[in-house]
């Protein structure tokens, strides 16, 4: 079947997913079970231990690495511990080139934890590649970006950076959490590891924690297979049937959150409380050429900054009805969030303005409510914030 499934529909909903081999059961089963009886010492079924492998994981993984376009998928505990894992393909003393615009989270575990460990790090602009071909170094061993960037939405040349990285001897990983299979395939613009924050669109309900790699080049998944089974950072079974169960629909709903975004992108700017509108969409986007060349769309993310300044900022996040409070983006459902102290809290003040995050600064996750009902809510949040 799978040499057939060309479409991305096609391939979320079958990919790995033929129907069970002892049942017929159509849906993936949820494969509770920590060990597997073998036949005799050294006879098994290709499943031993559930750190090393579980079915209902294997379907994920398959499932993923059809949709990223590469042949080896895992899944992971968290997002955190796929970009943990992705960290396995380098040593003490060796580098890594980070684009200064990242998650919060990575940069924690990069200067809070894995310096401790002696890896090396460069921050850098990577929206300019010159400044990352300016970096690199004979150690070099990762080029770490995410296009668009959270929460400014600036776009990054895949391609470009992925042809600085392996000119120097190293491999391009991709945080693609943001643009998500449907939207960009960063290995068919040659990046070498692409990572997920399955948490977010993919699982695509916010009610999973999960993370995912996926490479095309064989020995980089068996460094990365024996990292993952000996530090054990795996998801259980039912949370790997979420994950897959939400991948199924994730062509649908990206759709409509794009829909959804562009619309109230295209409101916000029309409101006199709102400075300025941060969307990849807009033709006047300082990235809008390099998203229109390397993705299928635009995302269900929109940043604002608050004419009314902090005072401002801080009581839309109070006022909002639709849209919730919280950390975390790409459910369903409207989330409203404050990067200065909430998802990029782990970066200083400097850091964050130098990013372009400012205290005035909103990031919003459209979900897929009503369009209309999304305008009426910031609308009427907006003006009760003092504009
Ligand atoms: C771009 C990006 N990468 C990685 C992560 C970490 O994922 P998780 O929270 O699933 O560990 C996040 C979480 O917000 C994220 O936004």
């Amino acid at each position: 079947m799978t040499g057939r499934m060309r479409g991305f529909q096609t391939r979320a909903i079958h990919a790995g997913q033929e129907p069970d081999p002892s049942t017929g059961a159509t849906i993936v089963p949820v494969y509770q079970t920590a060990t597997y009886t073998q036949e005799a010492i050294g006879e098994n079924r290709g499943y031993v231990y559930a750190r090393s492998g579980n079915p209902t994981r294997t379907a994920l993984e398959h499932c993923l690495a059809s949709l990223e376009g590469g042949r080896f998928g895992l899944a992971y505990g968290s997002g955190m511990a796929a970009i943990t894992g992705a960290m396995a393909l380098v040593g003490a003393g060796e580098h890594v080139v980070v684009a200064d615009d990242l998650y919060g989270g990575s940069h924690r575990l990069f200067t809070s934890v894995l310096n401790r460990y002696d890896v090396r790090f460069t921050y850098v602009d990577a929206t300019d590649p010159d400044e990352v071909a300016k970096v690199v170094r004979p150690e070099t061993r990762i080029v770490w970006i995410e296009s668009p960037t959270n929460p400014m939405l600036r776009l990054v040349d895949i391609s470009a950076c992925a042809e600085i990285a392996a000119h120097a001897g190293a491999v391009l990983v991709v945080d693609n959490t943001f643009a998500t299979p449907f939207l960009q395939n960063p290995l068919a613009l040659g990046a070498h590891v692409v990572v997920h924050s399955t948490t977010k669109y993919v699982g695509g309900h916010s009610d999973v924690i999960g993370g995912a790699i996926v490479v095309d080049d064989e020995g980089l998944a068996d460094k990365l297979r024996f990292h993952r089974n000996a530090t054990g950072g795996i998801p259980g079974p039912w949370d790997a049937w979420l994950v897959l169960r939400g991948a199924k629909t994730l062509a649908v709903r990206m759709r409509e959150h794009e829909k959804n975004a562009s619309q109230l992108a295209a409101f916000l700017r029309t409101q006199r409380g709102v400075a300025r509108v941060h969307y990849p969409g807009f033709p006047d986007h300082p990235g809008h050429a390099i998203a229109a060349r390397q993705m299928r769309g635009f995302g269900g993310i929109v940043t604002i900054d608050l004419a009314g300044g902090e005072a401002a900022a801080r009581e839309l996040c109070r006022k909002t009805r639709i849209f919730s409070l919280g950390e975390s983006l790409g459910g369903v459902e409207s989330l409203i969030g404050y990067p200065w102290t909430m998802s990029h809290a782990a970066f200083s003040d400097e850091e964050k303005l130098r990013k372009g995050i400012t205290k005035a600064t909103i990031r919003l996750s459209v979900g897929l409510e009503d369009a209309e009902d999304l305008c009426d809510d910031l609308a009427r949040a907006i003006a009760a914030s003092g504009d």
